[in-house]
């Protein structure tokens, strides 16, 4: 009989002895428990215990011995049948213990991670100075108002001594959509309108600031944004002259700017206020001495003002024998590019986060 082949797949020549099947045990043994993963496992399982092992051609093998022979044969087929399936069972569960062990190590959440938390932001540049310039005149007394961003012409233009052909009308030409019946509307060019429905209130004296939106037909640039920011003030009173003016902005330029800035006033033209004036403030980059950023003269202008015009007064019931006053109004986003040398003022609009991040 040849047995020399016992522990392998394929059967061998005559039925075994004990021998030969406690060697095909031991040889299982250590092909079981070498299986490095479960496809190996199963692999060696097919070898062993499937339909061309060593253990099933016996097993069809013993119809051929007599019955004593048989039994006993066939009892001890089983027997180490059962054994090898044990043996397999066993490395089975542990090798599914292994794989799962790997899962979870591939899976894993370092939870002890620390990702520091986004901080909270800040207000826009603009938004910051516009506060702060409202701070300043609420110290000095001021209410803060605002208005609608949507006028009628004749709050926008006409009340503001710009009637319908006048020209300093053509400088703020917009769209307007016409209502109808003779009214039309637009974006308000100017914070100025605040100023008569101020008045309108027939609330006096009157020490306001405006901050609001405006809306304008320009091609942006370094220095104009289409949509931008004004403060407008308007104080009413009895007996205010130039020269409460000229202290006004002095004093709030001196304040959003620093001490060492200086404010000048020139002769200006504005159908709203006589005598008019425009207002400029000594060059915050080269502190007067003459640069790039303003034309070498050394001021750069910031905005209008003046007494506020009779005709404006009367448009709204006030009586310019008895009451008198200033006004005045200028671009915050050019105050903020000035504070924080910003060279194009587009960038305020362009989205980048900086101007809005945590510090
Ligand atoms: N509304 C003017 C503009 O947008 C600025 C201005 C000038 C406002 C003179 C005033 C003023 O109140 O008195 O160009």
């Amino acid at each position: 009989m040849n047995r020399k082949r016992a522990d392998g797949d394929e059967a061998s020549a005559g039925p075994p002895n004990t021998d030969v099947l406690r060697a095909l045990v031991a040889g299982a043994r250590q092909r079981i428990t070498s299986a490095e993963d479960l496809a190996a496992l199963s692999a060696v399982e097919a070898e062993l215990t499937g339909r061309r092992s060593a253990l099933a051609t016996w097993k069809r093998e013993l119809g051929g011995l007599d019955e004593a022979a048989r039994r006993e044969l066939g009892g001890e087929l089983n027997e180490k049948r059962r054994v090898l399936e044990a043996l397999i069972a066993e490395r089975r569960a542990a090798l599914v213990e292994v794989a799962r062990a790997g899962v979870l190590e591939a899976d894993r959440l370092d939870l002890t991670e620390v990702i520091p938390a986004p901080g909270p932001g800040h207000p826009h540049l603009v938004t910051r100075i516009r506060e702060e310039l409202e701070d300043i005149f609420l110290g000095m007394g001021y209410e803060i108002a605002e208005g609608p961003e949507v006028e009628t012409d004749w709050y926008n233009f006409t009340a503001l001594n710009m009637p319908p052909d006048h020209p300093a009308r053509s400088g703020q030409d917009s769209f307007y959509v016409d209502l109808g019946d003779g009214e039309s509307v637009l974006l308000r060019t100017h914070t100025s309108p605040v100023q008569i429905h101020l008045l309108e209130r027939g609330v006096l004296p009157i020490y306001a600031v405006m901050p609001g939106l405006v809306y304008r037909r320009d091609t942006p640039d370094a220095s104009h944004l289409p949509v931008f920011h004004q403060l407008e003030g308007l104080v009413v009173d009895r007996g205010i002259t130039f020269g409460d003016l000229a202290g006004t902005i002095e004093t709030f330029t001196k304040a959003i700017f620093g001490e060492d800035v200086r404010a000048r006033l020139r002769p200006g033209y504005f159908p709203f206020t006589e005598p008019s004036a425009e207002f400029d403030i000594s060059c915050t980059i080269c502190g007067g001495v003459g640069c790039r950023t303003c034309s070498g003269v050394g001021w750069i202008e910031l905005g209008g003002c003046g007494l506020v015009h009779p005709a404006v007064l009367e448009s709204t019931g006030v009586d310019p024998e008895v009451w008198s006053g200033f006004a005045f109004g200028f671009g915050i986003d050019r105050v903020a590019i000035m504070r924080h040398g910003i060279e194009d003022m587009r960038a305020f609009i362009e989205n980048d986060v900086r101007f809005l991040a945590g510090c």
